[in-house]
C-alpha cells in the first residue's frame, strides 16, 4: 500500500482476532504500531507476538470509560511521537433474543461498541487536528447494515457506528481527516468462538456460513486487515465516509 511506510498507527482492541492480524499488517506496511486492548496480559501477550514484525509497544484500558479511552490515546501519541492513523476496532458480542436482552447488557454492548469507538475517535480526532490530519477508520460489521437474529443490541451498537463515521466524515474532513467504516461479515476470531459456545469450528462454519456466504467460508483475519490497511493508506487519498463490505459476498445473497 502506498503512503504506510513511517505512519503511527494506533490500533484498539489490537490484542486478539481482527485487531492483532492489522497490527501485524500495519508492521508489515513499515509503520510504527500502538495496540490497546482490555485485558493487560493479552496485551502484553500481543506486544511480544508482535515484535518481531516491527517497532510495537500497547497499553491496557477499558474504551467504555472516557479516563480509559484518554489514558489509551495518550499512552499511543507519547509512545509515537503522535498518531497517524487510527484503526478503531475494539469490540464486544454475544448472542441473546431480543426479548431477553436486559437493559444491563443493552447498554454494555453499546458502552463498548459504540461509545467506546466514538470516545477513542473524539480524543484521536482532535489529536490529528493539531497535527494536520489522518486517517481513521472504524469498525462497524455487517450487523450495521442488516440485522441478524439474536443480535439486536450488537446490530444497534454496530448500525450506530456507520452514521457516527459518515457524520464524523462530514466534519473532519475540511481538517485532512480522512474517515471510513468496516463492515467485515463472518470472520474466525475468538470473538466467533465465544458466540459459537460449544460448536466446533466446523458446526459452527456449517450453521453460520452454509447457504449465506457466497464464496462458501467463513472470512480470516487477515482478510480484514487488508482492508484496514488500504483504507489507511494513500490508495485510498479520495476514500472518504464510505464504508467498505469484507463479507464473502454476504450481503448481497436476497
Ligand atoms: N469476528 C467477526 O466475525 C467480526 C465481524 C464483523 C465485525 N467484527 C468487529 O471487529 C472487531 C474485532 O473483533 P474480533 O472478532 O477480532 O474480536 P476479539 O474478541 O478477537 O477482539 C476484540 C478486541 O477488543 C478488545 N476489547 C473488548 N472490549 C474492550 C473494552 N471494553 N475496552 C478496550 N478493548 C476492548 C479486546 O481486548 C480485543 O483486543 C469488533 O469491533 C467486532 O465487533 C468482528
Amino acid at each position: 500500500m502506498r503512503g504506510l511506510i513511517g505512519k503511527r498507527v494506533l490500533v484498539s482492541g489490537g490484542s486478539s482476532g481482527i485487531g492483532l492480524a492489522a497490527a501485524r499488517r500495519f508492521l508489515e506496511e513499515g509503520c510504527r504500531v500502538f495496540v490497546g486492548g482490555l485485558d493487560a496480559a493479552e496485551v502484553r501477550q500481543a506486544v511480544t507476538e508482535l515484535r518481531p514484525y516491527g517497532e510495537v509497544s500497547g497499553f491496557a484500558a477499558d474504551v467504555s470509560l472516557v479516563e480509559g479511552a484518554n489514558a489509551l490515546v495518550d499512552a499511543a501519541a507519547e509512545a509515537l511521537g503522535c498518531i497517524d492513523v487510527l484503526a478503531n476496532n475494539a469490540g464486544i458480542a454475544w448472542r441473546e433474543p431480543f426479548l431477553e436482552i436486559t437493559p444491563e447488557h443493552f447498554d454494555r454492548m453499546l458502552a463498548v461498541n459504540l461509545r467506546g469507538m466514538f470516545l477513542v475517535a473524539q480524543a484521536v480526532g482532535r489529536h490529528m487536528i493539531g497535527r494536520g490530519g489522518g486517517a481513521i477508520v472504524n469498525m462497524s460489521s455487517t450487523n450495521g447494515i442488516a440485522g441478524e437474529e439474536d443480535y439486536a443490541h450488537y446490530n444497534a451498537s454496530k448500525g450506530g457506528v456507520l452514521l457516527l463515521g459518515k457524520t464524523m466524515a462530514v466534519e473532519l474532513g475540511r481538517y485532512g481527516i480522512r474517515v471510513n467504516t468496516l463492515c467485515p461479515g463472518y470472520i474466525r476470531t475468538p470473538l466467533n468462538a465465544s458466540i459459537a459456545g460449544a460448536m466446533t469450528d466446523g458446526e459452527f462454519e456449517a450453521s453460520h456460513v452454509a447457504d449465506r456466504i457466497p464464496l462458501g467460508r467463513a472470512g480470516l483475519a487477515e482478510e480484514v486487515a487488508a482492508a484496514y490497511a488500504f483504507l489507511a493508506s494513500e490508495d485510498a487519498a479520495f476514500v472518504h465516509g464510505a464504508e467498505l463490505v469484507v463479507d464473502g459476498g454476504q450481503l448481497a445473497v436476497m
